[in-house]
C-alpha cells in the first residue's frame, strides 16, 4: 500500500467514496479548496493502482483538526485506516502541531475503536452536532500528540 498526499487528480475517486460513505458529503470543490491550502494535510491510501481511502486535517497554532477519514467498503478491516492516520498524525507533528482532535458520531464504533486505538480519548460531546440523521458528536483529542 502507498500512502501519499492527497493531489486534484484523485478527487473523482475521493468524492465516490465520500458520496457512498456520508449523507452529508463534502462537494469536488470543498476538497479541492482544502487541498490547496497550506494549513491542511490531505492523505489518500493507493493499492494495486485504486484509491482506497483518504484522511486529512487543518492545523492552525499546533492544533490540528481531523475533518475527513473514510475508506472504501470494500477494503476496511485490512488496517488501512489506522496506517492512513498513523502517516497523518506524523506528519502532523513534523509540522509542529502538538495536539490533535475531531468528532466522531457516538454510533459509530469503527471509528471510535480506531481513534481509541490511535490514543485518542473522548473529552466531551457536541449535543446535536450532525444532521441526517441528528446525532451528538462525541469529542476526540490526542493530547499531547506523541
Ligand atoms: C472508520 C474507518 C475509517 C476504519 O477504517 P478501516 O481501514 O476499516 O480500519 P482498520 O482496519 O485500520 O482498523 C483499525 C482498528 O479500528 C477498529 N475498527 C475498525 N473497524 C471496526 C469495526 N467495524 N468494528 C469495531 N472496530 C473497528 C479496530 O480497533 C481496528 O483494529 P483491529 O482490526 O486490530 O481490531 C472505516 O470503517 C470507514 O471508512 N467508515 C466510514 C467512514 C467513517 O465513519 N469515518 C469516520 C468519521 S469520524
Amino acid at each position: 500500500m502507498l500512502i501519499r498526499d492527497m493531489l486534484e487528480v484523485d478527487l473523482d475517486m475521493v468524492c465516490k467514496i465520500e458520496e457512498e460513505t456520508f449523507s452529508d458529503p463534502w462537494s469536488k470543490t470543498s476538497f479541492l479548496k482544502s487541498i490547496s491550502d497550506a494549513n491542511n494535510h490531505y492523505l489518500v491510501a493507493i493499492i494495486d493502482s485504486k484509491l482506497v481511502g483518504y484522511c486529512g486535517y487543518y492545523g492552525v497554532s499546533g492544533e490540528g483538526y481531523i475533518y475527513n477519514v473514510a475508506v472504501d467498503k470494500d477494503y476496511r478491516r485490512q488496517g488501512i485506516g489506522y496506517q492512513m492516520l498513523v502517516e497523518l498524525i506524523k506528519k502532523a507533528e513534523a509540522r509542529g502541531i502538538t495536539a490533535l482532535t475531531l468528532e466522531v458520531r457516538q454510533s459509530n464504533m469503527a471509528a471510535i475503536h480506531l481513534y481509541k486505538r490511535l490514543g485518542f480519548s473522548q473529552e466531551g460531546i457536541r449535543k446535536d452536532f450532525y444532521t441526517k440523521p441528528i446525532e451528538d458528536a462525541i469529542i476526540m483529542w490526542r493530547n499531547p500528540i506523541q
